[in-house]
């Protein structure tokens, strides 16, 4: 039998890879060869190639592939154990398909990057770009070549734990870096050994999780759904993104897995989507928990029907699908339309002709993968606050106290969604500072605190007293890495244990107290910041997270890094984002708060205003805010014309001026927005933002070309387009800071 099918199979393959006279990894080749392969698999072979599995024991695994049950494995990073189980698929199963090797590198394989919210942080999609190019490099050594990133969710609540892995609340920006992501991590062709297939997801709409609590419904309309939600993903199939897979949550009560209108009539119709959809872990047998489903064996049809290829490990599909076919609830057309885009992707990634390990293991944490790291994190530390200009930290501080729980914690700066990163290779601030600047200052070390949730004053009292021995005190606070990512929500989004003590505590020294914090989402540092002379935000920057930090601090590096989220005063200010809407009763610029209310004020609903008594309306740091050690001035903008059709670009110009005294870099960002709509539309909307390097004194042009057909939306119609009428502009360091034009769209198109 074996040996009949080692036959079996070398002459299929040969008849594949012959089907076309060179082994083509190119367009309608490719169809024609998944036309063959489609041709001779058995109804059983179909359904293996939709599994995907998360292997166990490989002898079972190994038996499941020379079976022809698997398709895919997904946590299995042994490169030994992986050309082994390739082995096993090319050369014992019947046609010897490839399986397609997944995993989850969300921002780096072993050297990590900081979380996908520090990169967005970093305004630089090409450097964002590289540091997948990275990760697709170094997981390839271990046979990895399918990642389940970028994760493109609009996420507008820090109460969801995953909003670590987004790259923020706004559209553009979220399209903008998983664009760079997925042409990182895929390269210039998906068929060289070193691309990985990238994955949008969740699709769709799973960052609106009502409360921001993980994995729960939402209740988003189709035109905030294709306004905000889907740009994104839009923007992923324009760059070629090989797959896509759905999100956990049910929209409106249907779930993602099982809805046909994101699924088919968009991503398939509208986009002419034509890669791979997987589900997400159990997502399709979860459908029965959603109560959509009234067991396995349904959930498996309403995916298929719905338009998902392949299930990730729940295996109702493999289990069922016969069973349905006889009972006509799925059609054989449709199993073939998911073994086609399966089988597409394996020949774009050039798995026949190259399925085994080629990569060197000699690539992880390579020297230029580790420096690249350091640079995002550079980029993606922002300066919140820097009174009396205590940093950059000056050449007289002869005594420097390193305090606080995030100072030396290798694991948890890494961040959420790490599997392969090692904390060995971590170089906290506490190692950098030592190494760094150590023969310049004499650094005292006293952590406070063991770890975030720490609730043990003891060590308090002695990082006092290292502080009052200090020139100044940097104490480095924020969240273990466990507190963000999946199914990590919080309704509390304070410092957690005795940070805030800790820092009260240090503050009370009187000594210069620069807050550093680490975390995977913004925080409420309202007061913490109102004890320090200076904070840094970072968000876990990953394992070269000290040297880059330490580098701000002494003034080598000037940080740039802006917010991709606005920063709440309060928890219960959440969901709080910058391109809200106006509402009919807009708060004021000067509101009075619950302090300032006489006792027995008069009732009254005059001139009320949205906001919130305790807390007010605006954020304590508005979206796209961040300090340089230097200063700049804008000035000059000047529009191309300030009559437009919908046809036209608009040109903006203006003068960016670097007035302090030191090299620095501004990420200049324009905003738009509609004032009149035949809908509701946002108080502004980022449209594009441009990094601009100055040296101190230096002045230069920027430039902006805004296709006035990027102010389209869905109106009441929904009908996508440019409505005439009047806009307005603002060209500044931050969402609420800015100069400002007028201009108006004359004709729609
Ligand atoms: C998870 C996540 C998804 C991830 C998948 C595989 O539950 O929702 O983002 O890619 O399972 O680990």
């Amino acid at each position: 039998m074996k040996i009949r099918n080692i036959f079996l199979g070398g002459a299929v393959m040969c008849l594949i890879l012959s089907c076309s006279s060179h082994a083509s990894t190119k367009g309608d080749r490719i169809e024609e060869r998944v036309d063959s392969l489609l041709s001779l698999m058995t109804l059983d072979e179909k359904l293996g190639q939709m599994n995907q599995v998360s292997p166990g024991d490989f002898e079972a695994l190994a038996a499941q592939v020379r079976r022809g049950e698997v398709g895919s494995i997904l946590n299995y990073v042994d490169a030994d154990l992986v050309n082994k189980v390739q082995k096993v698929a090319v050369e014992e199963s019947r046609l010897g398909i490839p399986l397609l090797v997944a995993r989850d590198v969300i921002h780096g394989y072993k050297t990590i990057f900081p979380i996908p919210l520090g990169q967005a942080a970093t305004f630089n999609p090409e450097l964002v770009e590289e540091g997948a190019r990275v990760a697709a490099v170094e997981a390839s050594s271990d046979g990895i070549r399918w990642t389940f990133s970028p994760m493109v969710d609009v996420s507008r609540d820090p109460r969801w734990g995953r909003i670590a892995e987004s790259c923020g609340e706004d559209p553009y920006l979220n399209a903008v870096m998983g664009t760079a992501m997925i042409k990182g991590y895929q390269g210039d062709s998906l068929s060289d050994p070193t691309a990985m297939a990238a994955c949008a997801k969740h699709f769709v709409a799973y960052g609106a999780a009502e409360g921001g609590r993980d994995y729960n419904s939402t209740f988003i309309p189709e035109r905030v759904l294709r306004n905000i939600y889907l740009p994104p993903f839009r923007a992923a199939v324009d760059a070629g993104c090989a797959t896509f897979m759905t999100s956990f949550n049910d929209n409106d009560g249907v779930p993602s897995t099982a809805n046909k209108f994101i699924l088919k009539d968009i991503l398939r119709g509208e986009w002419k989507y034509d890669g791979m959809v997987v589900s997400d872990w159990a997502s399709v047998l979860e459908m029965v928990n959603h109560g959509f489903c009234k067991d396995g064996k349904e959930a498996a049809e309403k995916a298929l029907n719905a338009g998902v290829d392949m299930e990730m490990v729940s295996a109702t599909f493999i289990n069922n699908f016969k069973q349905s076919l006889n009972e006509k609830k799925i059609t054989l057309n449709e199993i073939d339309q998911a073994v086609r885009n399966i089988l597409r992707l394996k020949f774009r990634l050039g798995l026949f002709e190259n399925p085994y390990i080629v990569t060197p293991q000699s690539v992880k944490y390579a020297d230029e993968h580790l420096a690249k790291a350091r640079k995002a994190v550079e980029q993606s530390v922002i300066l919140l606050k820097n009174d009396n200009q205590v940093l950059p930290l000056q050449p007289d501080i002869k005594t420097l106290a390193v305090v606080g729980p995030m100072a030396d914690a290798p694991y948890e700066q890494l961040g959420t969604w790490v599997f392969d990163g090692e904390k060995e290779h971590s170089q906290t601030p506490l190692m950098a500072l030592k190494a760094m600047y150590g023969d310049k200052v004499n650094i005292l070390y006293a952590p406070g605190l063991s770890y975030s949730r720490d609730k043990n004053r003891t060590q308090i009292a002695p990082a006092v007293a290292a502080a009052r021995r200090s020139d100044a005190i940097v104490v480095f606070v924020g969240e273990e890495s466990i507190l963000s990512g999946e199914a990590h929500s919080l309704t509390n989004l304070l410092l957690q244990g005795e940070q805030s003590e800790l820092i009260e505590a240090l503050a009370a020294t009187g000594k210069p107290l620069i807050t550093v914090v680490m975390a995977g989402r913004q925080l409420v540092i309202t007061d913490e910041v109102k004890e320090s002379d200076a904070v840094l935000y970072v968000f876990h920057p990953g394992t070269m997270g000290g040297p880059a930090i330490a580098d701000i601090l002494f003034g080598k590096v000037n940080p740039s890094g802006k917010t991709p989220v606005s920063f709440p005063r309060t928890s219960g200010q959440v969901p709080l984002y910058y391109a809200h809407h106006n509402t009919g009763r807009p708060a004021n610029p000067v509101e009075m708060l619950i302090d300032e209310i006489p006792v027995e004020a008069g009732q009254t609903s005059v001139g009320c205003r949205s906001f919130y008594l305790d807390a007010g309306s605006r954020p304590l740091y508005p979206f796209g805010y961040g300090l340089s050690y230097t200063t700049f001035e804008y000035s000059n903008l000047t529009l191309s014309a300030d009559k437009l059709a919908s046809t036209d670009v608009l040109t903006v110009t203006l003068n960016l001026k670097n007035t302090g005294r030191y090299d620095g870099t501004e990420v200049v960002q324009l905003y738009v927005q509609d004032k009149v709509g035949s809908v509701t539309r946002p108080v502004k909307e980022l449209k594009a933002f441009q990094r601009v390097d100055l040296k101190a004194g230096e002045s230069k042009q920027v430039t902006f070309s805004l296709p006035v057909a990027e102010l389209a939306f869905w109106g009441l119609d929904m009908h996508y387009s440019v409505e005439p009428g009047a806009f307005k502009l603002w060209a500044g360091t931050n969402s609420e800071e800015g100069l400002t034009a007028d201009f108006e769209v004359v004709s729609a198109k």
